[in-house]
């Protein structure tokens, strides 16, 4: 089958080498250089992947059969809308349906409307005055989030990011003014995990819940970024996470895909929700339309048995064959290499030298996110996460010792994130979540009524509405 990967990271890399091991031929979209993309693909375009005439237009030239769009930005911008009008089946939703991730404010909107619980407290201040309202009515730490795409940078959270309320306050402020929509939701404490989903008219199909670690620096310090590691365990849950939990997380996507659908909308893709386990239960902080980014590399890592191309195949044409979404039970760790300084002021240039068939040797994978080759065995970093290296054991820390012991052959500057995956941290996350959980534990702050401004349906329902 001939397959079109739009976009050009290492999760791309990821589904272009699954699609390559079930014997796929592979075309690419991106924008920048891939070296394992490069390998892959029997052609490359560098058209704008965010283009739709244009993406379309390679598709139908290559005789592309299926298409699958990596990143958020093609599917905001209509990709998949153009390639269907081309008969061209594809892996992930039209513009409408993109905007469960492009608008927080659509997707928060539509899961009021529907009754889908497990969602925080928040508000959609639509003038200044509504911001100080709903920041003095929070009377807690509360989260900043502009509405549109910030490829996982423009959340604000009180404590984190700004100290003072009306640090917040003026940052919501900010976004309004600039003609933007803006969200304030309440501060949740608890551990974060992704549930993503192979998503189509026959059914949810999930897959292995994975924590990424979204912070720059070690210790989850620094700003949000895209996600510098990740990992997932052995039998698909996490240290912290229970079969009821990941259960309950499973039918918020459940019950967003009946929303969509209710409303017409059509959604063939993965759809992955972002949610923090609280002591009200797993709570949903976003939904991508995607896989994620380096989630997704977990995911895929553990796609062996079955064919990967007839799965995606099914999702683009409506039916999936439940024997088709198996994945193996071994723990895996990924590990992003990223320019010095990513995060805050990344330094593009730096150049690293690595033994790939000796990391190969060792069993850890190499996927190549932004960089370009310079070399037999040397790449340049640009702006953005330049490497993924990916480890499987049956424990985690294992996995994400294989990944340290990688780093060994990889000589130039970078920033790893080192304590991703390690003994220590997992301890610490079970803890935090214990504490929690445990009934001596301080109550999570009982929803309060936010007032919802004129336009926007009533305030979220309770997450008891779900769980009940
Ligand atoms: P989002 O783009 O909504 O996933 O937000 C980016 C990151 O901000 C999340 O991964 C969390 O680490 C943090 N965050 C978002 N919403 C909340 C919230 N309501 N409470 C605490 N942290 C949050
Ligand atoms: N790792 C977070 C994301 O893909 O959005």
């Amino acid at each position: 089958m001939r397959f079109l990967v739009v976009g050009g990271g290492a999760r791309e890399h990821a589904i272009a080498a699954t699609l390559h091991r079930a014997e796929a031929e592979v075309y690419v979209v991106s924008r920048n250089a891939n070296p394992g993309l490069d390998r892959i693909a029997k052609a490359t375009s560098r058209v704008d992947p965010t283009d739709p005439a244009r993406v379309a237009e390679f598709a139908r030239a290559h005789r592309v059969e299926v298409a699958v769009i990596g990143p958020e930005a093609p599917l905001a911008a209509g990709v998949a809308d153009a390639l269907r009008a081309g008969s061209i089946p594809t892996v992930g939703p039209g513009q409408v349906g993109a905007q469960i991730e492009s608008s927080k404010r659509f997707c928060r909107e539509l899961l009021a409307r529907h009754g889908v619980g497990g969602q925080p407290r928040y508000a959609i201040p639509t003038s200044v005055e509504e911001v100080d309202r709903a920041v003095a009515e929070f009377g807690a730490p509360f989260v900043v989030k502009p509405s549109g795409l910030t490829a996982g940078k423009g959340v604000w959270v009180q404590g984190a990011d700004f100290n003072e309320p009306k640090d917040g306050a003026a940052y919501a402020k900010s976004i309004l003014v600039q003609g933007g929509s803006v969200l304030l939701e309440e501060k949740l404490d608890g551990e974060e995990f992704s549930q993503m989903a192979f998503v189509t008219d026959s059914g949810v199909y999930p897959m292995p819940a994975v924590q990424d670690f979204k912070r720059a620096l070690e210790g989850n310090r620094g700003g949000n970024t895209g996600g510098m590691g990740s990992y997932s365990q052995r039998d698909h849950l996490l240290p912290f996470l229970s079969p009821a939990d990941r259960g309950r997380a499973i039918e918020v996507l459940e019950r967003t895909v009946a929303a969509l659908r209710s409303e017409g909308i059509s959604y063939r893709g993965i759809l992955y929700g972002g949610f923090m386990l609280t002591a009200r239960g797993p709570l949903l902080l976003e939904f991508n339309a995607r896989f994620g980014d380096p989630e997704g590399i977990n995911a895929l890592t553990l796609y062996e048995e079955g064919n990967f191309a007839e799965l995606l195949h099914g999702v683009a044409t409506g039916r999936v064959d439940p024997n088709l979404v198996r994945f193996r039970l071994r723990a895996t760790v990924v590990k992003y290499l990223v320019p010095p300084g990513y995060g805050d002021r990344p330094q593009a240039g730096g150049v690293l030298e690595l033994d790939p068939l000796g990391i190969e040797a060792d069993g850890v994978h190499v996927l190549y996110g932004s960089v370009e080759s310079v070399g037999p065995s040397a790449v340049k970093l640009s702006n953005s996460r330049g490497i993924a290296l990916v480890g499987e054991a049956s424990a985690i820390y294992e996995a994400g010792a294989r990944v340290e012991a990688a780093l060994k052959r990889v000589s130039g500057a970078y920033y790893v994130r080192h304590d991703i995956g390690t003994k220590e941290d997992l301890a610490r996350r079970t803890e935090h979540m214990r504490a929690i959980l445990s009934p001596g534990a301080k109550p999570s702050p009982i929803p309060l009524s936010v007032a919802a401004p004129a336009a926007a349906p009533s305030s979220a329902a309770p997450p008891e509405q779900l769980i009940g």
